[in-house]
């Protein structure tokens, strides 16, 4: 690549401009209400004054509806991943031991982020396309000495499982009753109940792209009291993603660092529509948004990929139908029809295809969509 006065020469120079609208129904990055997308132009306001601490008190509270926890939240910059890395520095000191329970690919990326720091880690894994089994990992994470935490994906997105999340919170409380409970509820939370303070979760944490109708780039957490305990003696390095700093700052009504202003208002505006809506009303439609996908493609001839008594509310994905190529027919989607499917990760890339229904969805939306794709196949 070459620099010149103008800038680089390897792409050319055009204009910024709009992505074409399409019916987008990737597992995230979701689409966004009007109403959200207006607030991402409001006008730039001082983050440690009045108006904002308005918008960060409203989305505070109104973020513990969907968490169903009486512990604070706290939000910071990032994606999905940071929820990886924060559960990760805040709750433990090199060495410590802990169990991963791996259904996919998201999994797998726990797993990695986990060894990057240090973990003495167990993974323990089932085959993509199932759920864990809670007696399996009861019966593993007991044979290990000093266990320190279980980390758990709620939803796996790459494959459409979901987790029987209550099954599994009450077999690691039974059989390892000090570990730490982490769960990855990235691609559930705001769409399907995970109810941490009922369920005893320790971390949950979740990204603003998925079920809550707002632009990725907001990672919201919280922490049960136990694990804020944890995290006094949790040795690892931490600064940006520090539980203490941070929740020290948001109970005193301010961000701990400039946060992405014009996320929060969107997530802010979001979340209004969500409680205007109804937890429980919210969490309906995405149940019945599920089963209708399913049983839509079920009739199309098309076969599922995950076991259908765990199959996700939030995300479907579909074995490539026998002589069609899964990549040229997200193509042809994509153009023809401006459809947006997701393809297939890790070992699923080609094999398969997700279709994301979470968040800012109604039934046209879907009606749409799988019409094209029953033309296609
Ligand atoms: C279950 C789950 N965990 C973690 C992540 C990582 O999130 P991100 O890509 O926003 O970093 C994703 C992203 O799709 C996910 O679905």
């Amino acid at each position: 690549m070459t620099t010149t006065a103008q800038g680089p020469q390897s792409a050319p120079i055009t204009q910024p401009q709009a992505p074409l609208a399409t019916n987008f129904r990737l597992p995230g990055p979701t689409p966004i209400p009007p109403e959200v997308a207006a607030a991402g132009a409001w006008p730039m306001t001082n983050h440690r004054g009045p108006e904002f601490q308005a918008v960060l008190q409203r989305v505070l509270t109104n973020l513990k509806v969907f968490f169903q926890t009486e512990q604070p939240i706290l939000v910071f910059p990032g994606s999905g991943s940071a929820g990886w890395e924060a559960s990760i520095a805040n709750c433990f000191s090199a060495g410590d031991a802990v169990a991963i329970v791996s259904i996919g690919n998201f999994g797998e990326r726990y797993t990695l982020v986990a060894n990057a720091f240090g973990l003495n880690v167990t993974k323990i894994a089932f085959e993509w396309g199932q759920a864990a089994d809670p007696q399996v990992v009861a019966e593993r994470i007991s044979a290990i000495p000093g266990l320190k935490g279980v980390m758990i994906t709620h939803n796996e997105t790459s494959t459409g499982v979901m987790n029987d999340l209550p099954a599994l919170a009450r077999a690691v409380h039974a059989a390892a009753p000090d570990a730490l409970l982490l769960v990855d509820a990235v691609s559930s939370l705001g769409c399907v109940a995970a109810p941490m303070d009922e369920l005893g979760l320790d971390v949950v944490f979740t990204g603003s792209q998925k079920g809550w109708m707002t632009p990725p780039g907001l990672m919201m957490v919280a922490f049960s009291q136990r694990a804020a305990e944890a995290t006094k003696t949790a040795k690892l390095p931490r600064f940006f993603w520090d539980y203490t700093i941070a929740a020290k700052s948001f109970a005193q009504g301010n961000p701990p660092y400039t946060p992405p202003i014009s996320l929060w208002y969107q997530l802010d505006v979001a979340l209004s529509m969500m409680v205007a809506e109804g937890r429980d009303n919210v969490f309906a439609r995405h149940a019945a948004l599920g089963a209708y996908t399913r049983q839509r493609l079920r009739a199309m001839g098309l076969t599922l990929f995950a076991d259908p008594a765990y199959a996700s509310n939030t995300v479907t994905t579909v074995n490539g139908p026998a002589n069609v190529d899964v990549k040229a027919l997200l193509k042809t989607l994509r153009v023809e029809d401006r459809v947006v499917l997701a393809g297939g990760q890790g070992k699923l890339d080609g094999q398969v295809f997700r279709i994301g229904h979470m968040g800012f969805v109604k039934q046209a939306d879907m009606d749409e969509a799988l019409a094209a794709l029953a033309r296609r196949i």
